[in-house]
């Protein structure tokens, strides 16, 4: 049995809609964090006694549509080790999950890895995000700690992620505003894809996104936070006036992130340096230095309670425990 530990990231320029739904493949490249403190451990055996996979998250056995993309990563794994043996899954998510905390991210990139290594296979980090990425996009960018790009590729071999800096060894940080935890009623699966078949703003986006790649690179390799966050809080604003106009309309905003996003604009203009990005879900995170976490925790809690906030550093890539 081999338990592997990952961590989830959060996008700084975003993976939003797939041009081959199969294979996830994106429209375009995607840059992210990866961070301390959320993280999920997973734990893969293959056993001959079992007649099918055996697949239990949080202690509770999984089915529907997370089973089947476990499933598809373990049919890979099996075809890469020719073998047929099915394997018994326990995973463990210390994420709050689906409330745009991208706990696939980290379940995928702790399956891909434990699951290849149970399997007796030797992959390179390169193979294991490309395995991580057929569980859920994202996930391809967890395998590796800190500043991590995905490259969006034109076929299956193409399509995997890489360390910009896998150290960071600067001062950044993200502050969550846990919103709302609760079950999100249109995942980020669904919501992309309806952007990507009815939204008119899709190519503006594709466009900006890509456009945006290279002055993030610099950005990050500058040290320079000020870039990094315009860059990154830009992007999150474009991702969501997609879905503005999609068809039908949806939102993932609540008032509070609202709120939220305006507090942040507002401590800009006063000096202080924070900029927000919002994922598939109404929380916030705050991209911002160490030293200003606790005068913006304090602006924050006239909005929020102190337990709904979090402050999250850069974390490292997959660990085997
Ligand atoms: C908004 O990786 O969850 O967090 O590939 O369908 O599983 P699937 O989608 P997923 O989407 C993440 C979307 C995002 C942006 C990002 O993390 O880049």
């Amino acid at each position: 049995m081999v338990t592997a530990r990952a961590h989830t990231n959060i996008a700084l320029l975003k993976y939003w809609g797939k041009k081959d739904i199969n294979l996830i493949l994106p429209y375009n490249d995607s840059i992210s964090l990866t961070l301390d403190h959320f993280y999920t451990d997973t734990s893969v055996e293959f056993d001959p006694s079992l007649k099918t996979d055996e697949i239990l998250v949080d202690q509770q056995p999984s089915a529907g549509s997370g089973a089947k993309r476990v499933k598809r990563v373990l049919n890979l794994i099996r075809k890469l080790g020719d073998s047929t043996m099915f394997a018994s899954v326990h995973s463990t998510n210390h994420v709050p999950s689906t409330a745009g905390l991208a706990s696939s991210a980290s379940a995928f990139a702790a399956l891909a890895s434990a699951g290849a290594k149970a399997a007796g296979l030797n992959l390179s980090e390169r193979e294991l995000s490309i395995l991580a990425r057929h569980g859920s996009g994202s996930a391809s960018r967890s395998i590796f700690g800190g500043f991590v790009q995905w490259h969006a590729g034109h076929d299956d071999q193409s399509s995997y992620a890489q360390p910009i800096q896998r150290n960071v060894d600067w001062d950044i940080n993200l502050i969550t505003v846990l919103v709302d935890t609760s079950q999100k009623k249109i995942s980020s699966t669904n919501g992309m894809q309806s952007v990507v078949e009815t939204s008119p703003f899709y190519p503006a986006w594709v466009k900006s996104a890509q456009a945006d790649v290279k002055p993030m690179q610099t950005a990050i390799l500058n040290r320079n936070l000020a870039t990094l966050g315009e860059l990154a809080e830009q992007n999150a604003m474009r991702m969501h006036a997609t879905t503005f106009g999609a068809v039908p309309s949806f939102t993932y905003f609540q008032p509070q992130t609202l709120a939220i996003l305006t507090a942040v604009r507002n401590m800009r203009k006063q000096g202080v340096e924070c900029y927000s990005t919002v994922d598939a879900g109404p929380n916030v995170k705050i991209i911002c230095a160490s030293s200003d976490n606790e005068l913006i925790m304090h602006k924050l809690s006239k909005i929020v309670h102190q337990d709904q906030l979090l402050v999250c550093k850069p974390g490292p890539g997959i660990t085997y425990l």
